[in-house]
């Protein structure tokens, strides 16, 4: 277990699929690893241009194996040439919602054996709002929308974050603007995002910046490589940089929320 040390638990969401979700999990999560922290990222979104396919990973075990006792989450885990884990996605795992108390606590045993190997947990959820993207982005400490500037991205990531706020009283996001195509589009997004918030909910939305759009991107996802592996120079990969940098600089809770224990027992017990 644990001797105290907080791990800080990401999620990364947006409500719209498409929006670059799983680009900036990937590319966040070895951006912190360069600087020093021990990052496990864990799939959570069952779609096509998942975390495996971006690294070029194959999982042999997922998640659906630890919960039925077959192996342990160790087991499972995939090493990437850029220093971080990856937990990668089962699309035969049943909604968190509709597991029993038996594969509860086969959750939160597999997670506590995990405890003293990192630093921060980064969560690529799936797309839309369902039960069990609301349980992962509950759990968390950190809420990370991706939005970018199109109408239903907006519109989606405020769907969002209303249920999030009115049923669980959940307060505080992080906002990247994604796909940027002007210096100033990233803070506008978020300005328009804020407003809307600000004027029909009881939430604080905070900047985390921006990625401009690059075409780098989809060459390096076509390579099966990470963007910032593949062109460490381009103007995407230094943005994604300076997004680990102003999440390393995030407080990390001091416990009990700051712990991966209870984590994934508000994951499980919600
Ligand atoms: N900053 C960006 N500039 C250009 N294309 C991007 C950018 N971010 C993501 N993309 C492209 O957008 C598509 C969706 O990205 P992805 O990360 O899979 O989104 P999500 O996980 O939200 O569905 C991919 O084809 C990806 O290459
Ligand atoms: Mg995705």
């Amino acid at each position: 277990m644990n001797n105290g040390r907080p791990i800080q638990v990401i999620a990364v969401t947006g409500g719209k699929g498409g929006v670059g979700k799983t680009n900036i999990s990937v590319n966040m999560s070895l951006a912190l690893a360069k600087l020093g922290k021990r990052v496990v990222l864990l799939d959570a979104d069952l779609g096509l241009a998942n975390v495996d396919l971006l690294l070029g990973l194959k999982a042999e075990k997922n998640i659906a194996d630890v919960l039925s006792g077959n192996c342990d989450l160790k087991d499972i885990l995939l090493e990437t040439t850029g220093g971080i884990k990856v937990i990668p996605a089962s699309s035969g795992t049943q909604s968190l919602a509709s597991m029993g108390p038996q594969e509860h606590a086969g959750l939160i045993n597999a997670f506590s054996d995990l405890e003293d190997e990192l630093d921060v947990l980064v969560i690529d959820t799936a797309a839309g709002i369902s039960d069990t993207v609301v349980s992962f982005v509950r759990a968390a400490q950190e809420i990370l929308l991706v939005v970018c500037d199109e109408p239903s991205s907006i519109t989606d990531a405020y769907a969002l974050v209303k249920i999030l706020n009115r049923d669980y009283g959940v307060s505080k996001f992080r906002v990247v603007a994604n796909m940027t195509r002007t210096d100033k589009e990233g803070l506008n997004l978020f300005n328009k995002l804020a407003n809307v918030t600000g004027r029909f909910l009881d939430v604080t939305l905070q900047y985390a910046g921006e990625v401009p759009f690059d075409e780098t991107i989809r060459k390096a996802v076509q390579k099966q490589q990470a963007a910032i592996e593949a062109y460490p120079s381009s103007k995407s990969s230094i943005a994604y940089r300076n997004l680990a940098k102003t999440v390393s600089e995030w407080p990390v809770l001091k416990q009990p929320r700051g712990h991966l224990e209870f984590f994934v027992e508000r994951l499980v017990l919600q």
